[in-house]
């Protein structure tokens, strides 16, 4: 069987959305069944080895799947906060994270990625959403909720992927609603009136918790239907599965990309996120 322990330090983490439940073609060298504080995290966490384009040395990736092994946690069941303190725990800085979305504007079509750089938080308050409590008292900032410099890496990466038919949008708005039931055509018209661009159900407490525990994050939305303020058909699960699925080669050649572009040698500072400023993090269990 594969390996249960792992013992140095693993810098870069994939979390894996509908449709991106795993990473093939990546070697696995070790699965993790971590505990933290907080629970269980989604799924054990593979460790998966990918070699430095520029050293040719391996360098390990942790991948988690959000939603379980098979796809069996809701959004709003995700153990977040476990998610992410399981990823710190064994040595993560940065993150980039994979959504399936819904688009809330025309020119973003089905298939599409997005990078976004704003978020508004419409979920309703039941999820546990921050690690500051219990007599730790921390306030980070999330005025950009993305890490930019990383968002840098992620947009050049799909930009370099476009003649293989990967289409990028560089910025959006994404609103993350509580689900699990979609939205009313008034509020997917609210939404736009607010200029959003993209829906989906997992952007928060994802980013939050990364924040807090410091961690670069970047999600990549995949837009997979058009919600339900467009003529066409409302959105459904079987379209954004169907669409998930007929664009895996491309999500998976795109978060390659990025991984390349990562394991470089003159990423080293961004990958373990030196530019945020340090806060809070040594009272805590997070370490
Ligand atoms: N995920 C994929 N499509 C979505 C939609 N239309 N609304 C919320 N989450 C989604």
């Amino acid at each position: 069987g594969v390996a249960t322990s792992y013992d140095s330090p693993v810098r870069i983490a994939v979390i894996g959305g509908t449709g991106v439940q795993a990473l093939p073609g990546f070697t696995l060298i070790a699965s993790l069944n971590v505990t933290t504080p907080w629970g269980s995290p989604s799924s054990p966490i593979s460790i998966l080895q990918h070699p430095s384009p520029t050293t040719g040395k391996p360098i390990p990736i942790a991948f988690l799947s959000r939603h379980g092994l098979h796809h069996e946690i809701a959004p709003h069941e995700i153990p977040n906060r476990a998610n992410l303190a399981a990823l710190r725990s064994i040595g993560v800085r940065t993150i980039v994270a994979f959504s399936a979305v819904g688009s809330l504007q025309e020119e973003i079509r089905p298939r599409d990625f997005v990078v976004p750089d704003q978020v508004i938080d419409r979920t309703k308050g039941i999820r546990p959403f921050t690690f500051f409590e219990g007599g730790m008292v921390g306030h980070v900032g999330f005025g950009d909720p993305f890490d930019e410099g990383l968002a840098k890496i992620v947009r050049q990466c799909g930009h370099s992927l476009e003649g293989e038919g990967v289409r990028l949008h560089d910025k959006g708005l994404v609103i993350c609603m509580e689900g699990p039931q979609f939205s009313t055509r008034a509020e997917s018209n609210l939404y736009r009136s607010w200029g959003g661009s993209v829906i989906n159900m997992s952007a928060l407490p994802e980013a939050k918790l990364a924040r807090e525990a410091e961690m670069a994050y970047q999600m990549i939305c995949m837009a997979t239907d058009y919600d339900c303020w467009h003529d066409s058909e409302d959105v459904n699960v079987e379209m954004v599965m169907g669409h998930m699925k007929a664009n895996a080669e491309n999500a998976r050649r795109f978060v390659g990309a990025v991984l390349d572009e990562l394991s470089k040698e003159e990423h080293g500072e961004q990958v373990l996120a030196k530019h945020l400023d340090g806060m809070m993090m040594g009272a805590g269990s997070i370490t």
